[in-house]
């Protein structure tokens, strides 16, 4: 029976838990061994009670809950070689040879490197004594599939990232919320949302609360935006409107590159129009919270995925996430996503948003 370990790395996301519970059970339903590593790649370098057997019934009850409850670190051991080798010895001890990644690219990056480099690692565990040849031999290939686990849906290869749809759900429940009060007070609201360097929530939510202006990284504002802006919000208001809502990205930028944050629009609105104007940053409000049911079936959609991928991995397989193509599961390979999401943040890094948006295309 193949033996799976399954962890979730970097910053959490609703529905991560639901993809955990899908992994342990459909691994256990295809007769495998599933062991859960706690706090991510930190708990893998750790070992001891941070790698724990899963039973069906130990993955109860946590669909419904945000985060993640097996934990999850933004780790720097595991960039170390030393913290590799560590971390191949506590799954070569397990003979775990076959590991879910729950997380963003740059921890599904970090996973194709271990893949590629655990020829080297064991015959390093050999030569020290670690473990023996027949045990390397045993162990010789370690398969690796990804899930993506954010709630910024900036990943290139899948139409939603697990957690972005709750993240959503969180915002525009605070824009409804800020609404009401804003209306009261004939206020005008500067609502910064999360995303990093991807405008997905920010664009959604605008769309979705009926906001009267966007801010994101990948349309930064054409010259004379301030002019635009001031007029927008002060023909809604001639019209009966008794209130503005402007949602910005966190990763909001000017054609120069240069960061437009929710004070400088505030006071731009402060000035101009003297309208009252008050700044909400949401932050990891969002992160939290119940998954909605998209991302709870989301999660187990691609979790039982990730366990037939690794039943069917070769050792010519290369490393697979799992992804969401038009409401299908499908694998795709996860170093052709990984590059294709970098080459979306070299196009902005160059200003060539244009490029940029294509790339991020269609899933
Ligand atoms: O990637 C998810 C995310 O929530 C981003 O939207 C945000 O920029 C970042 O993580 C915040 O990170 P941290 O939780 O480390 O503050």
């Amino acid at each position: 029976a193949r033996v799976v370990g399954v962890l979730t790395s970097g910053g959490d996301s609703q529905g991560m838990n639901s993809a955990v519970r899908a992994v342990v059970r459909m691994g256990i339903y295809v007769g495998c061994k599933v062991f859960v590593i706690k706090e991510g790649y930190q708990g893998m370098v750790d070992g001891g009670d941070c790698i724990v057997e899963a039973t069906w019934r130990s993955v109860s009850n946590i669909m419904q809950k945000g985060g993640t409850t097996i934990g999850s670190a933004r780790c720097k051991d595991f960039r170390e070689r030393e913290g590799q080798l560590k971390a191949a010895l506590n799954l070569v001890t397990q003979s775990i040879t076959n590991l879910v990644v729950i997380g963003g690219d740059g921890s599904l990056t970090g996973a194709n490197f271990f893949r590629e480099d655990w020829p080297n690692l064991l015959e390093e565990l050999v030569a020290t004594g670690k473990i023996t040849q027949a045990k390397a031999d045993e162990c010789s290939h370690l398969n690796i599939a990804g899930m993506v686990g954010s709630i910024d849906n900036d990943f290139c290869g899948t139409d939603m990232t697990i957690g972005a749809d709750s993240a959503l759900h969180r915002i525009i429940e605070a824009v409804d919320c800020i609404a009401t009060t804003a209306s009261s007070h004939q206020r005008c609201f500067v609502m910064e949302v999360m995303g990093r360097h991807c405008g997905y929530l920010a664009l959604v939510a605008a769309l979705t609360s009926e906001a009267d202006w966007v801010f994101i990284p990948e349309w930064p504002p054409e010259k004379g935006w301030e002019d635009a802006l001031c007029n927008k919000l002060s023909q809604e208001r001639a019209l009966g409107q008794r209130l503005n809502i402007i949602i910005i990205a966190e990763g909001a930028i000017d054609m120069e590159g240069k960061p437009i944050t929710p004070n400088d629009i505030k006071d731009l609105i402060s000035d101009r129009l003297k309208y009252d104007t008050r700044v909400t940053i949401l932050g990891h409000v969002q992160r939290g919270g119940s998954p909605s049911a998209f991302d709870r079936i989301l999660g187990c959609r691609m979790g039982a995925e990730a366990v037939l991928a690794l039943m069917d991995a070769t050792p010519d397989t290369p490393a697979s996430v799992m992804s969401l193509d038009g409401n299908q599961t499908v694998r795709v390979p996860l170093m052709e996503c990984v590059q294709r999401t970098k080459a979306v943040q070299s196009a902005m890094d160059r200003k060539d948003f244009k490029k940029a948006v294509k790339l991020r295309g269609r899933t």
